[in-house]
C-alpha cells in the first residue's frame, strides 16, 4: 500500500473510530448503518452521496485559492458531449417549455481581463419544474443542455428558462439519511457551467438565482456569495443575467 493510501485511510478510520466512542454507538446503529451502506450501492446513490455531503470540500479544498472565478461543485447531473450549439444560442428546450426566459451573457477572459476567444461553455440545468433531463421523469433527453462558443472578443450570449430549484431523490437512501438527520434536501435554483480554453484551467461552476429560496440552506453546501446573480427584467416579461468569467492559467503538471 502507498504512504498515502496508508495515512488516508488510517487517518479517515481513526475519525469514524472516535465518533463511535464519543457517542456510545450500539450495535443496533451499527447494524442499520451497515444496511444502509447496503442500501446505497443498491441503489447506485454513492455518486450522488458524494456529491451531496464531500464534493464541497474537495473543490474548495482544490480551488479555493485559485486565480479568477470562483468555482463550485459538478455534481451528479452533468452529462458529456452535449451538442455544440449554433448562434444565436439557446439551449434546446420543448416548445412548450414552461419558466420565465432569460438571457445569459457575459465574457470569458483571463485573469489580467484579456478576452478569450473561441472558449468553450458547457450548460446544464433543470427545468423550471427542477427536473434533469436523462435523470428524472418529464424533460425529454437533451433538454437543456448544450455548449457554445464565445466570439473574438470573449463574449458569450444564450437565452434559456429560469431554472426552479429542487430536491435530492427522497426515496432513495441518502434522501432517507437527510430526512432521519432532519436536514432540508433542497438545491437553490442554478444553473451549471464548466468553461474551458487551450491553456486555461477549466472552471466547474453554478450560477444561483438570486430570488429563488434555499440560498443559505442548500443541502449540497455549494453556494458561494460570488456566485449568485440577479435576474434582471428587461420590461417584456423577460430577464437578463449577466456575468464574467475569468480562467486561472493551467497548473504546470508536478515533475515526476
Ligand atoms: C446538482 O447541482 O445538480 C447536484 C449537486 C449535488 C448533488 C445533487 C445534485
Ligand atoms: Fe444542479
Amino acid at each position: 500500500m502507498s504512504d498515502r493510501a496508508n495515512q488516508l485511510i488510517s487517518d479517515i478510520l481513526r475519525r469514524i473510530h472516535a465518533a463511535i466512542v464519543e457517542n456510545d454507538v450500539t450495535y443496533d446503529e451499527y447494524q442499520t448503518a451497515k444496511q444502509w451502506f447496503i442500501d446505497v450501492g443498491e441503489a447506485g446513490e454513492w455518486p450522488l452521496f458524494g456529491d451531496v455531503y464531500i464534493e464541497h470540500v474537495v473543490e474548495e479544498q482544490a480551488f479555493g485559492n485559485r486565480a479568477g472565478s470562483q468555482g463550485t461543485i459538478l455534481g451528479p447531473f452533468h452529462l458529456p458531449d452535449a451538442p455544440l450549439l449554433e448562434p444565436p444560442f439557446e439551449l434546446p428546450h420543448r416548445p412548450d417549455e414552461t419558466g420565465d426566459r432569460t438571457r445569459v451573457s457575459g465574457r470569458v477572459t483571463d485573469v489580467d481581463g484579456r478576452p478569450l476567444a473561441g472558449a468553450n461553455l458547457d450548460i446544464w440545468q433543470a427545468d423550471a419544474q427542477g427536473r434533469y433531463s436523462g435523470f428524472m421523469p418529464g424533460p425529454p433527453e437533451g433538454n437543456l443542455r448544450g455548449q457554445i462558443r464565445t466570439d473574438a472578443d470573449g463574449r458569450y450570449e444564450f437565452t434559456t428558462v429560469i431554472p426552479g430549484p429542487y430536491t435530492i431523490p427522497l426515496d432513495g437512501p441518502t434522501g432517507r439519511m437527510t430526512a432521519a438527520a432532519s436536514w432540508s434536501p433542497w438545491r437553490p435554483a442554478h444553473v451549471h457551467l464548466i468553461v474551458s480554453a487551450e491553456g486555461y484551467e477549466p472552471l466547474v461552476t453554478q450560477l444561483f438565482i438570486d430570488s429563488s429560496d434555499y440560498l443559505d440552506n442548500d443541502v449540497a453546501s455549494a453556494v458561494k456569495p460570488e456566485l449568485i446573480v440577479h435576474p434582471e427584467p428587461t420590461g417584456d416579461g423577460e430577464y437578463a443575467i449577466t456575468y464574467d468569467f475569468a480562467l486561472a492559467p493551467a497548473r504546470t503538471p508536478a515533475m515526476a
